[in-house]
C-alpha cells in the first residue's frame, strides 16, 4: 500500500477546503435563491447560518478527519465502530450528489464553449429559455460535458493529494478570484447597478418567512461542503501544525464573500437590463446571457463568466469525488488509480441516466421528482443534514475530548473557555438548529 498522501502547504491546505466549499452552490444556487427568497433578508439569515452552525459543523470535520487521518467511513472505524455509519452515509451521499453535479457542470462546460465560439449571444431572452431547455433535454452536448468532466477530475485526482488535487487548486482558485474581483466591479459600473446591490444587501425583512429561514440553513449546508464526509476526507490529509479553528474560519469567511460578490456580479447585471431577480435555477444560464447580450464586450464577460463557474464546480467536484475515490482505493486496497477508473465509470454511467432525465427519461419519476431533482432532493434535504446532525453529536457528545483538545490545541485558560461554548454549540446548537431545519421541510 503506497503511503498516504498529504497537502504539502498551509496555502493549498485553503485553497483545496475554498475550493471545495466555492462551487456551484455560491455562484448559481446562492443568487437564485437569493433571488427567490426576496434578497438582504436571506443574505442575512445566511451569514448568522454560516457563523453559528457552519464554522461549528466544520471544524467538527476537520478534527475527526486529522485524527485519523483516514477516509470517511475508516476514520469512524477507528474512532468509534458504532458510529461508522455516519462515515458510510456521507459516502453514499458523496456518491449521489457527485451524480448530478457532474451534469450541472457539464453545462456549465457548454456553455463556457458557446461564450468561447462566440454564438452564446445575440439571442433574446426568450430564445435563452427555449435554447437552455432544448440543450439540457439533448442528448449528445450535455453527455460528452459531463463525461469530459468525470475525465478531467478523473485524471486530476489521480495524480494524487499533492500533485493533483493540491496543485490544481492553488492555481485555480486565485485565478478565481481575479475573475470574481473583475466581473463585479463591471457589474458595479452598470447603470442603474444601485437597484440590484439594495435588492441584495439592504434586508426588507417582511420578506423573511420559515421557508427562507430554511432555505437559508440549506444554503449555508451546501456551500460550506458539509455533512458528508468530504472535509474529513480533505482534513484526512492536513499535517499536525495546521490549524484547524482558524482554517475553518478562514474557509467559511471567504466561501461566504464569494457567494456575495457572485451576488454583486448578478444582480446590478440583471436590474440594470430590467429583468427579474426571481428566475429560479435557470438565472445563470437563461438570464445572463441575455445581460451578456446588451453589455459592452460581452463576449469577454460571458467568456469569464462562465470560466468562473467552471472552475468553481470543477474544484467541488473534485472534492465529491474525492471521498468516494479515498474511501474506495483505501477499504479494497486498490491503487489509487484504479480506484478512480472504477469511481469515474460508475459516475458516468449514473450521470447520464441522470441527465437524461431533462429529456428522453423526463418521464421516469421517484417519489413525483425526476431522477435528477429526487437525487438532488434526497441528498440535500435530507442525507446532507442527517450527516451534519450525526457527526456534530459525535464530536460533541461522544469523542473523548482529549482528542478534541489535542486537534484544536487547547493550552490556555482562554481557550478552555471558548472550547466549552465550541462543545455547547456541537452538542446543542447545530443539532437543534439541524434538526429544526430538516422537520420544518416536511411540514412546510
Ligand atoms: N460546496 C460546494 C458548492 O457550493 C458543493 C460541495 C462540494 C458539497 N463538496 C460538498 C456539498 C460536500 C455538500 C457536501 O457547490
Amino acid at each position: 500500500m503506497a503511503k498516504r498522501g498529504n497537502f504539502a502547504t498551509k496555502f493549498g491546505v485553503l485553497m483545496a477546503t475554498v475550493g471545495s466549499a466555492v462551487g456551484l452552490g455560491n455562484i448559481w444556487r446562492f443568487p437564485y435563491q437569493t433571488g427567490v427568497n426576496g434578497g438582504g433578508a436571506f443574505l442575512l439569515i445566511y451569514v448568522i447560518c454560516v457563523l453559528l452552525i457552519g464554522i461549528p459543523a466544520m471544524t467538527a470535520e476537520f478534527i475527526v478527519g486529522r485524527e485519523t487521518h483516514k477516509n470517511a467511513v475508516g476514520a469512524f472505524e477507528k474512532l468509534d465502530s458504532r458510529w461508522s455509519g455516519v462515515g458510510y452515509l456521507g459516502v453514499l451521499t458523496g456518491f449521489i450528489i457527485d451524480c448530478y453535479y457532474c451534469v450541472v457542470t457539464g453545462w456549465t462546460l457548454y456553455y463556457l464553449y458557446l461564450s468561447v465560439t462566440g454564438s452564446l449571444l445575440g439571442g433574446t431572452v426568450s430564445e435563452y429559455a427555449s435554447m437552455f431547455h432544448n440543450f439540457s433535454a439533448g442528448v449528445v452536448f450535455p453527455i460528452v460535458t459531463l463525461v469530459l468532466v468525470i475525465v478531467i477530475t478523473g485524471i486530476i485526482i489521480s495524480k494524487g493529494v499533492q500533485n493533483g488535487i493540491e496543485k490544481a487548486s492553488k492555481i485555480m482558485m486565485p485565478m478565481l478570484f481575479i475573475l470574481l474581483v473583475i466581473l463585479a466591479i463591471n457589474s458595479c459600473t452598470l447603470e442603474g447597478a444601485s437597484e440590484g446591490l439594495n435588492f441584495l444587501l439592504i434586508p426588507d425583512f417582511s420578506k423573511i418567512g420559515l421557508d427562507s429561514l430554511l432555505a437559508a440553513a440549506g444554503q449555508a449546508f451546501f456551500s460550506l461542503s458539509l455533512g458528508m464526509g468530504c472535509l474529513i476526507t480533505y482534513s484526512s490529509y492536513f499535517t499536525d501544525d495546521v490549524d484547524l479553528a482558524k482554517t475553518a474560519s478562514q474557509s467559511a469567511l471567504i466561501d461566504m464573500l464569494v457567494a456575495i460578490v457572485s451576488g454583486i456580479i448578478i444582480f446590478p447585471a440583471v436590474f440594470s437590463f430590467g429583468m427579474e431577480p426571481e428566475q429560479g435555477p435557470g438565472l445563470v444560464f437563461k438570464v445572463l446571457p441575455n445581460v451578456f447580450t446588451q453589455m459592452g464586450f460581452g463576449t469577454l464577460w460571458a467568456i469569464m463568466f462562465y470560466l468562473l463557474l467552471f472552475i468553481a464546480a470543477l474544484t467541488s467536484f473534485i472534492s465529491i469525488t474525492e471521498v468516494v475515490v479515498a474511501y474506495a482505493s483505501e477499504t479494497f486496497k486498490i491503487s489509487r488509480r484504479n480506484a478512480v477508473i472504477v469511481v469515474c465509470s460508475l459516475f458516468i454511467l449514473i450521470g447520464i441516466i441522470c441527465s437524461l432525465s431533462f429529456g428522453p427519461l423526463a418521464d421516469v419519476t421517484i417519489f413525483g421528482m425526476n431522477i435528477f431533482d429526487s437525487m438532488d432532493y434526497l441528498s440535500t434535504n435530507i442525507m446532507l443534514p442527517l450527516g451534519g446532525i450525526l457527526t456534530s453529536l459525535f464530536v460533541g457528545w461522544s469523542l473523548d475530548r482529549r482528542i478534541v483538545e489535542t486537534q484544536l490545541k487547547i493550552d490556555s485558560p482562554v481557550k478552555y473557555k471558548v472550547l466549552r461554548v465550541y462543545i455547547f454549540f456541537l452538542r446543542i446548537v447545530v443539532p437543534i438548529a439541524v434538526t429544526t431545519v430538516f422537520i420544518a421541510q416536511f411540514l412546510g
